[in-house]
């Protein structure tokens, strides 16, 4: 069901590779209420051509940029004002990349090429975006920015590695912009921290199968999906929370509040 909570509103979105993206998912609901919006990913990403569907479905323009290049950013956030008639009301970071992730490198013997790349990509893209944005004046007055996380930033998850501290950077920025950028323009920066969800990013984990049971079985919620997470994205996006800045929320089916679940206890056949 539909409200038109973005009716009028403007957006860039960024990350969506293929229908299993939770950038996909917010881009799809944002269409249906009511928004216009600019979608963009890596120009390396764009070859796979998923996101021209998507394009096409939401009647959207798509501008190439590789979230790690201030020159494309410039560009995509003046571009995007062109084609959209005005500032920008909300921007998805939807981010993430580690090569010591996809590689299986244990964290203890991290490759900092790679750690680097991975802070690059993942956390120090949305510090770039906000800054080319602050420059360009680009963002509207209480226009919204979310970007998307993950619990290992504040809890001890050993498979995700160096995405866990670069976890904990990204929650830093939007909590660090969000001050000034609150205080100048009124513009509010939040992170969102998802359930593990079967997406590209999330599937490259290794033991991320096993996991997401667990997690589902821990959450007395069950793990949040992304169309979840894009229905909470939506709410952060729209009038309804216009004082909720620099905040860690989590979006977890009740994760992050659970020792441990009886469902597991059981499981483990610790109790009958
Ligand atoms: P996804 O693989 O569909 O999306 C990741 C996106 O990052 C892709 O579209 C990819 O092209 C883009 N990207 C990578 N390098 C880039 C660059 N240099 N410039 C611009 N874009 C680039 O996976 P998913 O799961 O939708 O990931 C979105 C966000 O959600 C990420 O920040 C991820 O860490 C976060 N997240 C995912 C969870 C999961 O279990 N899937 C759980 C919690 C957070």
């Amino acid at each position: 069901m539909a409200y038109n909570l973005l009716k009028g509103k403007r957006g860039i979105i960024t990350g969506a590779l293929d229908e299993n993206s939770i950038a996909w998912k917010v881009a799809e609901k944002a269409h249906e209420e009511g928004a216009s919006f600019v979608l963009t990913n890596a120009p390396i990403a764009m070859r796979m051509g998923e996101i021209k569907k998507l394009a096409e479905k939401t009647g959207s323009e798509i501008i190439p940029a590789d979230a790690t290049s201030v020159e494309d950013l410039t560009n995509l956030f003046t571009k995007s004002q062109e084609v959209l008639g005005g500032k920008i009301d909300f921007v998805l970071h939807s981010i993430g990349m580690s090569v010591n992730v996809r590689k299986n490198v244990p964290y203890v013997e991290s490759n900092y090429e790679y750690f680097q790349k991975g802070i690059d990509v993942s956390a120090m893209s949305l510090h770039k975006m906000l800054s080319v944005a602050w420059k360009l004046d680009a963002i509207n007055e209480w226009g919204s920015v979310v970007a998307l996380t993950y619990m290992a930033a504040q809890r001890v998850f050993p498979f995700y590695t160096d995405m866990a501290d670069i976890k904990a950077m990204l929650e830093s920025i939007a909590r660090s912009f969000g001050y000034q950028y609150g205080l100048s323009k009124k513009v509010r920066i939040n992170t969102v921290s998802q359930s593990p969800t079967k997406t590209t990013a999330g599937t490259g984990i290794k033991g991320f199968g096993d996991f997401y049971d667990y997690a589902n079985a821990i959450a007395p919620l069950g793990n949040a999906t992304a169309e979840d997470c894009a229905n909470y994205c939506i709410t952060l996006f729209s009038d309804l929370t216009r004082m909720v800045t620099m905040q860690n929320l989590f979006h977890d089916g009740g994760y992050s509040n659970t020792g441990v679940s009886m469902e597991v206890m059981q499981k483990l056949g610790i109790t009958g």
